[in-house]
């Protein structure tokens, strides 16, 4: 018999174990990006540096960086049928992320506009294209494969409704509220964790806050537990047990596009495992830490050894 949805009992590494440790349900986007040393004003024009072009997108960077690290993924995505659609196929293929459920769209693929600040900060402007095409029926489709997963991974660079889907089918979910959006208490009562940085959730509760008082609110929002990252401070992670801080060790800055969605990526895989949530976190804080010291989103995920270290 199939696993009830977002029973308790079915967490984790619990339940019948699947192909895959980890679903990723979201964005493929082709990320082109500029550095600059200031961004634009209205009306205004300044000079940046060469484009750079990568693989990008909240839902495929989240599965990169699980699959990078050793995770067995699939992911459920659109792309379109276009000269980037077959970068970003290839590129996923590269990083053995099983694309069984990855369907194609007359859309083009998602895109993302990325200007990169001296201080490794980031502006983004996502054109969706194929993503917004990924519907509750593709969810359907793929009922099996979710179910059969310990974790599903979600974010909001797809449509709302396909997201809620997607969160209904899961075992236990994970979710990523970016960008950041209204969205039903029903889906985040299934979430475990809901995942913020500290602007998205200052955006969702609609005051700024310290992290662990972030954590707490968001908490009494109706989620099973919460994880706010709050950059080189580490996260900040809270279930009906309390509130822990996770330090995050000190680098140097140079890109920080897709350090939110490797920390996920990394936190899913290991509650996928087994992990407890700090536990996980903590190796996800190491993740994300790895992350911002390269360009690029998944050009500078890390592998397992090097998080471990020597
Ligand atoms: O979180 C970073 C990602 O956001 C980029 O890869 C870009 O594609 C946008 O989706």
């Amino acid at each position: 018999m199939s696993q009830p949805a977002n029973d308790a009992g079915g967490r984790g590494a619990a339940g019948p174990a699947g192909p895959y440790d980890l679903v990723v349900v979201g964005s493929v986007n082709v990320d082109l990006v500029v550095r600059v040393d200031r961004r634009p004003a209205p009306g205004e024009t300044v000079l940046g540096s060469d484009l750079s072009t990568y693989p990008g997108g909240k839902g495929a960077n989240q599965a990169v960086a699980a699959a990078r690290l050793g995770a067995r993924v699939s992911l459920l995505g659109r792309i379109g049928m276009d000269a980037h659609g077959r970068l970003l196929r290839e590129s996923l293929e590269r990083d053995k992320v099983d694309l069984g459920h990855l369907r194609e769209s007359a859309a083009p693929s998602g895109v993302a506009l990325i200007s990169v600040g001296p201080r490794g900060d980031n502006s983004i402007i996502v054109s969706p294209g194929a993503n917004a095409r990924l519907s509750e029926q593709d969810v359907a489709e793929a009922a099996e494969l979710l179910r059969s997963a310990p974790v599903v991974s979600l974010q909001l660079e797809t449509p709302l409704p396909t997201v809620l889907a997607a969160a209904r089918a899961a075992r236990r979910v994970v979710f990523n509220l970016s960008p950041p959006a209204p969205v039903p208490d029903e889906l985040l009562a299934l979430c475990d964790p809901l995942v913020v940085n500290e602007h998205e959730a200052a955006m969702v509760l609609g005051v700024p806050a310290p992290p662990a008082r972030q954590a707490k609110a968001l908490l009494e929002l109706g989620p099973r537990s919460v994880v706010v990252t709050a950059g080189a401070e580490g996260a900040v992670v809270a279930d009906r047990s309390g509130v822990t801080s996770i330090p995050s060790p000190r680098v140097e800055v140079m890109d920080t596009t897709g350090a939110g969605d490797a920390f996920t990526g990394a936190l899913a895989w290991r509650l996928a495992m087994g992990d407890d949530l700090a536990t996980a976190a903590g190796f996800a804080v190491r993740v994300g830490a790895a992350t911002v010291r390269r360009a690029g989103a998944q050009s500078s995920y890390p592998t397992l050894a090097e998080v471990e270290g020597p």
